[in-house]
């Protein structure tokens, strides 16, 4: 359909929670695209707004209700001035609460969870005459109907790109809902993935992030008609010209394979930071979640690593207070993270989830010694990130250089550790790879200058600094 731009109209999507659903966005933007919409960065005049949400953790779901209070708000002021907006609930929260969405905000047009968005088109045409929701969980291959992204909507989003290959999960983690959002395990055949690395790489990516609930359990169908594991699709990611940095994320300790840890010693193109969560230091507690691994398990499996990519940089996810955590249990877990010293990581107070088989235990623990322990832990977590960041002072690593820094003449890129590093420079060198020497380490990025350049002066006192944190791995659970 050729479509003219003054017949545009205009969506407005707002992502929460994971990586997933950041490329779930796109895609839907994509699908979008081909009905006529293109995106707009803010609600107010758009006629058509979608959310799409988190369930992971209760605060997470109640963030979607305050947003679609403030979008109802939109959308009336909006009707009064002759305008038509719709609005659409996609996402976990679709998933798990489907139809009382509607009842709890009348506003919403349409509810549609994860595996249904491919549906959109025709979901949004029924919408315009009845509330509508599809929660279909089985995987009737959504990603077989979508549209391949246009070259210019992959330069829009940059040189990294996210690519789904697994979704959702079988290990069911006691406190975790995502087994029931996303459903069951599911890894795209490889061709699929290839096609759409090559045509990312095409239009000018060069670092993909592989992404799955529990990406590397993948298993996908190999063109020859075998199972590929996510190492084997790794050393095929790796040939496709252009791609020059690889990762992967959400992993489960379980699935950690020889070839997997082979291909972070083999493959220069795999960047040396795994997010690997582990949850908690403590045995019984790790045995009440359902992780199938003890502490020791997961430390022997950290040497093996290590062993294969000695710099490797490490991060977690941590949760305090599940149900039945001792002050003895939360100390294992701080010993963990000494132990270790994980360059970054994430922590959350556990919350429980309507379903799932931790919210039924008993022996909450209260509200109180949660933000006490969440607190301690979290100050051993950041002090660990500092001593990590600020090793790399001296040092000379690659960064690739992504975007314009916050003042003229900075740019901002990645170093392989995933950490944010901002360079004074004079030329338009976004999209190359330089060696820089790190100069100096902020709270949240390195600065740096490139390599056999004059040593300028970097420290700006005001300058506002991007995260250093791996942004990347937030949120996707395994
Ligand atoms: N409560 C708190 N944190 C949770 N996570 C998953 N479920 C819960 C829960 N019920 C955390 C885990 C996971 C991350 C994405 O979110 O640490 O790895
Ligand atoms: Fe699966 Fe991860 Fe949730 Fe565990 S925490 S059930 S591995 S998605």
């Amino acid at each position: 359909m050729e479509i003219r731009p003054g017949a545009m109209k205009k969506v407005h999507i707002k992502s929460f929670g994971c990586q997933m659903n950041v490329y779930d966005g796109q895609r839907m933007a994509d699908i979008l695209g081909e009905q006529g919409f293109e995106e707009t960065a803010t609600p107010e005049g758009a006629d058509l707004i979608l959310l799409n949400t988190c369930h992971i953790r209760d605060r997470a779901v109640q963030k979607v209700y305050t947003e679609l209070g403030k979008l109802r708000d939109i959308k009336n002021a909006q009707k009064a001035e002759g305008q038509d907006t719709r609005i659409i609930v996609a996402g976990c929260v679709a998933q798990a609460e489907g139809a009382e969405i509607q009842r709890r905000q009348p506003a919403v047009d349409l509810v549609v969870g994860p595996q249904a968005y491919h549906r959109l088109p025709e979901l949004l045409e029924q919408a315009k005459t009845r509330r509508t929701v599809d929660t279909d969980l089985p995987i009737d291959d959504k990603f077989g109907h979508l549209p391949a992204p246009r070259p210019q909507a992959i330069r829009q989003r940059g040189i990294s790109a996210f690519v789904t290959v697994q979704e959702g999960c079988d290990k069911f983690c006691a406190f975790c809902v995502v087994p029931y959002t996303r459903g069951a395990e599911f890894s795209r055949p490889v061709a699929q993935v290839m096609a759409e690395i090559e045509r990312l790489a095409a239009a000018g990516v060069q670092d993909v992030t592989l992404i799955g609930q529990n990406v590397n359990a993948y298993h996908g169908e190999g063109p020859d008609g075998r199972i590929w594991g996510l190492a084997r699709l790794m050393y095929r990611v790796a040939e496709v010209p252009g791609i020059h940095r690889i990762r992967y994320t959400t992993s489960h300790p379980r699935d950690m394979d020889d070839d997997l840890i082979a291909a972070h010693r083999d493959l220069p193109q795999v960047m040396p930071f795994l997010h690997l969560p582990v949850q908690a230091g403590s045995d019984r507690i790790l045995a009440a979640m359902n992780r199938k691994h003890t502490g020791d398990e997961y430390r022997r499996l950290i040497e093996r690593i290590r062993a294969a990519r000695p710099d490797i940089a490490l991060s977690s996810d941590f949760i305090v207070g599940f149900p039945g955590e001792s002050d003895a249990d939360f100390e294992d877990t701080v010993a963990l993270v000494d132990e270790i010293g994980f360059a970054s990581s994430y922590s959350f107070k556990y919350s429980p989830r309507p379903g799932t088989p931790a919210a039924d235990l008993g022996q909450q623990v209260p509200a109180a010694v949660m933000d006490e322990r969440l607190q301690r832990l979290q100050a051993r977590i950041e002090h660990h990130r500092q001593a990590f960041n600020h090793a790399m002072v001296g040092r000379t690593v690659e960064v690739l250089l992504e975007r314009a820094g916050r003042h003229p003449g900075q740019l901002a890129g990645k170093s392989p550790y995933l950490q944010a590093v901002q360079i004074e420079t004079e030329a338009n060198q976004i999209g190359d790879r330089v060696q820089v020497v790190i100069e100096r380490a902020g709270s949240n990025s390195l600065f740096g200058r490139k390599a056999g350049a004059p040593n300028e002066p970097v420290q700006r006192p005001s300058t506002p600094e991007t995260s250093a944190r791996p942004a990347s791995s937030k949120e996707l659970a395994a």
